[in-house]
């Protein structure tokens, strides 16, 4: 049975995707008209980010919510030396940057950590990246790929 059939009868409360371009999204609604799904979870991150398809999101009631915003077991994110310059300026971690630039998108976000102490930082976030700063993190990701 598919999660649109189960969805249709009640049976769960909201269907969640993962990994949807913005094709998929376009085609699955296309397809299913009614079904929105609630999520679609993605990589998300100042090395990869596809903003059409956030918009798209926001506009049809879509949460995206972004998985390895820190470089999951890459350093290269947190070491990237133009975040460590604001991570600086602001007193916090490359990590405390890179989870601010993505909720100041309106966009929920999954770190990750075994940490007690990385984990608390994850969720101390008291301080406000500007427009520059914005900016500065979304043309990262030219060059990068991933
Ligand atoms: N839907 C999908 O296809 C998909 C794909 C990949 C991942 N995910 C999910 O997304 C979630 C997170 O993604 P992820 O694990 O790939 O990447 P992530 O959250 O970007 O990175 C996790 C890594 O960051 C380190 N870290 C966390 N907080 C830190 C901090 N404050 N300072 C320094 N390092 C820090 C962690 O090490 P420590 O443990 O040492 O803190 C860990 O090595 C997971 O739950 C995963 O299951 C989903």
């Amino acid at each position: 049975m598919s999660f649109v059939k189960l969805y249709d009868e009640g049976l769960v409360n909201a269907i969640g995707v993962s990994n949807f371009t913005l094709p998929h999204l376009r085609e699955l609604l296309k397809q299913c008209p009614g079904t929105t799904p609630a999520v679609n979870q993605s990589l998300w991150s100042p090395y990869y980010h596809q903003n059409k398809m956030l918009m798209y999101c926001k506009q049809n009631d879509i949460v995206l919510q972004a998985y390895s915003s820190l470089g999951g077991n890459c350093c290269e994110l947190l070491n990237d030396p133009v975040i460590k310059k604001i991570a600086l300026s602001h007193g916090v971690s490359s990590a405390q940057v890179l989870l601010n630039w993505t909720l100041q998108q309106d966009i929920a976000v999954i770190p990750k950590s075994k940490q007690p102490k990385h984990i608390k930082e994850n969720i101390t976030l008291n301080f406000e990246l500007c427009e520059a700063e914005m900016k500065a993190l979304n043309h990262l990701e030219e060059g990068k790929g991933i």
